[in-house]
């Protein structure tokens, strides 16, 4: 019998430690320490391990016959967009997201088109019984799809299984949390019994060829609970996303080994489950504030796809002595960048303000060209000033307070134009370059911030603006009414 030992597993990072101590020295997490035995993922005796000689396997050129991924379509296109494609045969994606997001709903319907296309399809639920699974199939509508199902948590029971018959082309297991094999003796949940789950279905998806989903939970901070350790054992990492009060969800991908990660998937969750929305621009947009000061249009991309998204900033006088700065879909410190700007090139004294900033929609920006139209909003809104309703905006700003070109003008372009939008604010230089002749648009360039920030100004109702500052009056004589010139093809 193998000596059994014990260490101390941080439940965070999956650091082993000899000793119990308060705080993980890895990922310096506190009070995530907990007693595991990872004696190792077998139970066969030291002896017999030692003795046995390893299997004899061949050895591969580069070059060669290789085989093409041969991918297995969801049914679901916004699914498939994310996935690169649809599932690799054996390869292993993770599904991650906030209880009640959704993911067993998006994994109930994707299983059922699957079904209803004919391939063998399995549903391992380790949460929920088979009558709730049904229950739910039942309120989609896809009672008769021929999906495979089953309430278990024992990897091992669930690999005997699917070794039996034909190899299912997927497999759904949800979640990874409850799975537990009995090779380590660690309870359901702990990084080590996750990690050795994780691993035996692995092992199988790569032997079989079967491609398998795991559902995994997501701790406060928004990481994939307790084993991120996981996170690096499988193929794909998705995560699924949304504010609790909304009904759009976003399926991201964070890691494709077979893919691209710059894709979104978008949904709408309604009482028959969730919808695919094909176009997320007009969902973004659907109640707009139309004209009302402190938004602004933001035409971005979200991989190969355009996303027309609402910016929207408030700019109120504080009454405490740090002002607050809140963010909501954007990079916090990319905000800070952004109002250092104002304040350094444009003369827009900030530090008096308490500044809240929201990307509408609960999507989430990840792309330096929206830095513009965050520009726009937030002197739009410290000017009381309402932007133009027609005009979408984007382009990246430098720390010199030039702003600069983006990739992809005139995809951008081409859907502002879709939307109904008449003009477009970017930069300069865009101009030249790729800047989509036939969008049809008013094209309204600037190359500098100042530009943009005395334009704005000069709209305004009642102009918020530093006197004592020289560059501030700079910016004030060159204003002029808006910059916008006929595009010449
Ligand atoms: P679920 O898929 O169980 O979430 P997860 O597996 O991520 O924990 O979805 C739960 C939520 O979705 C629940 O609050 C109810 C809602 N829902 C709908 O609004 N419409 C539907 O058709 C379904 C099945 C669920
Ligand atoms: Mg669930």
């Amino acid at each position: 019998m193998a000596k059994s030992t014990l260490s101390f597993v941080c439940q965070n990072c999956g650091a082993a430690f000899n000793r119990w101590q308060g705080k993980c020295e890895s990922c310096g997490e506190w009070n995530t320490l907990a007693e595991e035995d990872t004696t190792g993922a077998t139970s066969m005796p030291v002896s017999i391990r030692s003795k046995r000689r390893g299997r004899l396997f061949t050895l591969e050129t580069l070059t060669g016959k290789s085989q093409e991924a041969p991918r297995l379509s969801s049914g679901m296109v916004e699914l498939d967009r994310v996935t690169g494609g649809g599932f690799v045969r054996g390869s292993v994606l993770l599904v991650g997201g906030d209880p009640g997001i959704g993911k067993s709903t998006l994994l109930t319907q994707a299983t059922s088109l699957m079904a209803r296309a004919g391939h063998r399809v399995v549903y391992i639920s380790g949460e929920e019984a088979v009558a709730q699974v049904r229950l739910r199939a039942e309120r989609l509508g896809l009672a008769d799809a021929p999906v495979q199902l089953a309430a278990e948590t024992s990897v091992e029971d669930i690999v005997s299984t699917l070794s039996e018959g034909a190899v299912p082309r997927l497999i759904v297991i949800d979640s990874i949390q409850t799975m537990w094999t009995d090779t380590v003796e660690s309870a359901p949940g702990t990084v080590t019994q996750v990690r050795a789950s994780a691993q035996a279905l692995i092992r199988f998806a790569k032997k079989s060829g079967a491609a398998i989903i795991l559902v995994g939970h997501v701790t406060k901070d928004g990481q994939i609970a307790g084993p991120r350790v996981v996170e690096h054992m499988v193929d794909a990492v998705m995560s699924f996303e949304g504010e609790g009060s909304q009904q759009f969800r976003i399926l991201r991908a964070v890691k494709n080994r077979f893919g691209p990660t710059d894709e979104i998937g978008v949904f709408e969750m309604t009482g028959l489950g969730l919808r695919e929305v094909s176009n997320p621009s007009e969902l973004f947009l659907s109640d707009r504030d139309l004209g009302s000061p402190g938004t602004a249009v933001f035409a971005g991309m979200e991989g190969t796809r355009p996303v027309l998204v609402e910016l929207q900033a408030l700019v109120a006088p504080t009454t405490l002595g740090t002002p607050r700065r809140a963010v909501v879909g954007w990079d916090s410190n990319r905000l800070s960048m952004v109002l250092a700007v104002l304040e350094a090139h444009c003369g827009v004294k900030l530090s008096g303000y308490d500044v809240y900033f929201n990307v509408a929609g609960g999507l989430r920006i990840n792309e330096p060209a929206a830095d513009l139209a965050a520009a726009a909003a937030l002197v739009s809104s410290l000017c009381n000033a309402p932007l133009p309703t027609d005009a979408v905006y984007f382009g990246e700003i430098s720390l010199s307070g030039a702003v600069r070109p983006v990739s992809l003008t005139s995809a951008r372009l081409k859907e502002a134009a879709k939307l109904g939008f008449a003009r477009a604010v970017l930069p300069e230089s865009a101009r030249g370059g790729d800047a989509g002749g036939d969008a049809g648009l008013t094209l309204g360039t600037v190359g500098g911030l100042t530009t943009l920030v005395a334009d704005i100004a000069a709209r305004g109702v009642k102009p918020t603006r530093d006197n004592g500052n020289s560059k501030s009056t700079a910016a004030e004589k060159s204003a002029a009414p808006a910059r916008f010139k006929r595009q010449d093809g």
